[in-house]
């Protein structure tokens, strides 16, 4: 029996071509509005995350339900309490076509046994279970009052895969191996828990979103080859997750910091300081370089011009650089023990260098003692160092 909302958010999804044929009866099947709480935050254009609640606006909740797009179910670990609109949102039920992209990336087959990371709201895992069967699909969530939610979620809704609270780093060894695993919560560049490499079966697939500071990165599908190595490539889906937990970054602030600040080490660029953050292969290769470090646009007002900032929070080294549509030069600021300037316009140096490599170009490799990142295009110069020795 499928739903109204769910069958018309599987035709919208259907007619832009983000609905994988196989997918399409699990995705009609599993009704994503009960696996929501009736309270929770929704983005709402130009003003963020907005408070809402099922009994005040039923409309737009069920409309927020069958809808493509990311509805958050907790700020803060649970600190920040609804209406409150937090810093950093922990949970939420994940945009569809994101979902479904990576189920897609995925590639499970009927008898294939399949680890989840981040059993959240337990929709995914539902799915999982829709399209498996409960026995081949296990999924495991860090915060045990989502673990509870999830699993009352999933009772309701008639589902009963193996779902455990813990670390999802450690992976499920006592359900292992696996022939896939869903990492449904970014990992950090060059830190994927070996756990799940060890816990798949040589020839299966892990999919994960991975991210630098300054981006949202790709999703890597990596194949498991024998003695605990694999190998990574890029899918074409963008999307954005919350971190695993214990790889959280430092979201950091500009409080105390000035724009204009006259005792900056000052310069002027050529480059107009969008460009180097004006698509995700040249975000990607400038993250890559500069770990650690955030970065926010100001739109022009009345005190100032356009301004890019970066920011290391553990270094508190920051970089200002204000622009319009003039042509340039263009003023760059900087202050603290690194040039991060000089470092974002090295790396978007070297990406232009190299012929813009797309992020797809890239491939990723993990053994048990080291993980590594390599561009595969032809590139003749010599590729750029990185933090962590990453080459
Ligand atoms: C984007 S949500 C997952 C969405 C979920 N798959 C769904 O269908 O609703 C990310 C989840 O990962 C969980 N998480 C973060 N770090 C984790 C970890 N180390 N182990 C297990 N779960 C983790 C968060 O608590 C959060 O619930």
């Amino acid at each position: 029996m499928t739903v109204a909302g769910q069958d018309q958010l599987a035709d919208e999804l259907c007619a832009a071509g983000q609905l994988p044929p196989p997918w399409a009866p699990a995705f009609r099947a599993v009704d994503r509005a009960g696996f929501l709480p009736d309270r929770v935050w929704v983005e709402e254009e130009g003003a963020g995350y907005q408070p809402l609640d099922r009994a005040a606006e039923p409309q737009r909740w069920w409309q927020a339900a069958y809808s493509n797009q990311v509805v958050v179910t907790q700020f803060d670990d649970g600190d920040t309490v609804w209406p409150k609109v937090g810093r950093r949102p922990t949970c939420s039920a994940s945009m569809p076509s994101a979902i479904l992209g990576m189920l897609d990336v995925l590639d499970t087959q009927p008898g294939h046994r399949v680890l989840e990371i981040g059993t959240g709201t337990g929709y995914n895992a539902a799915l999982l279970a829709q399209y498996l069967g409960d026995d081949q699909v296990s999924t495991i969530e860090l915060d045990p009052a989502l673990y509870e939610l999830a699993r009352a979620n999933l009772a309701a809704a008639g589902y009963r895969p193996s779902v455990l609270c813990g670390d999802g780093a450690a992976g499920d060894p006592s359900s292992a191996p696996f022939d896939r695993v869903l990492a449904t919560a970014t990992v950090r560049l060059g830190e994927l828990p070996h756990a799940w490499v060890a816990q798949t079966a040589p020839g299966g697939r892990i999919v994960v979103p991975v991210r630098t500071e300054i981006t949202s990165g790709p999703v890597v599908a990596f194949t498991v080859q024998p003695e605990g190595t694999a190998t990574g490539r890029a899918a074409p889906l963008s999307v954005g997750f919350m971190e695993l937990r214990a790889q959280r970054s430092p979201l950091g602030d500009l409080s105390g910091l000035r724009w204009d600040d006259p005792d900056a080490d000052t310069h002027a660029t050529e480059l107009t300081p969008w460009t180097v953050f004006n698509g995700l292969d040249q975000r990607w290769v400038v993250g890559r370089r500069l770990r650690g470090c955030r970065w926010w646009h100001w739109p022009p007002t009345r005190e100032h011009p356009h301004v890019l900032w970066l920011l290391d929070p553990t270094s508190r080294s920051w970089a200002s650089a204000t622009y319009s549509t003039d042509p340039g030069p263009y003023t760059v600021r900087q202050g603290g023990p690194r040039r991060l300037w000089n470092e974002a316009e090295a790396a978007y140096h070297w990406w232009q260098h190299a012929g813009q490599p797309s992020v797809e170009a890239w491939e990723f490799l993990i053994t048990p003692d080291r993980q590594h990142d390599r561009l595969t295009a032809q590139t003749a110069s010599p590729q750029p160092e990185t933090d962590d020795g990453m080459t």
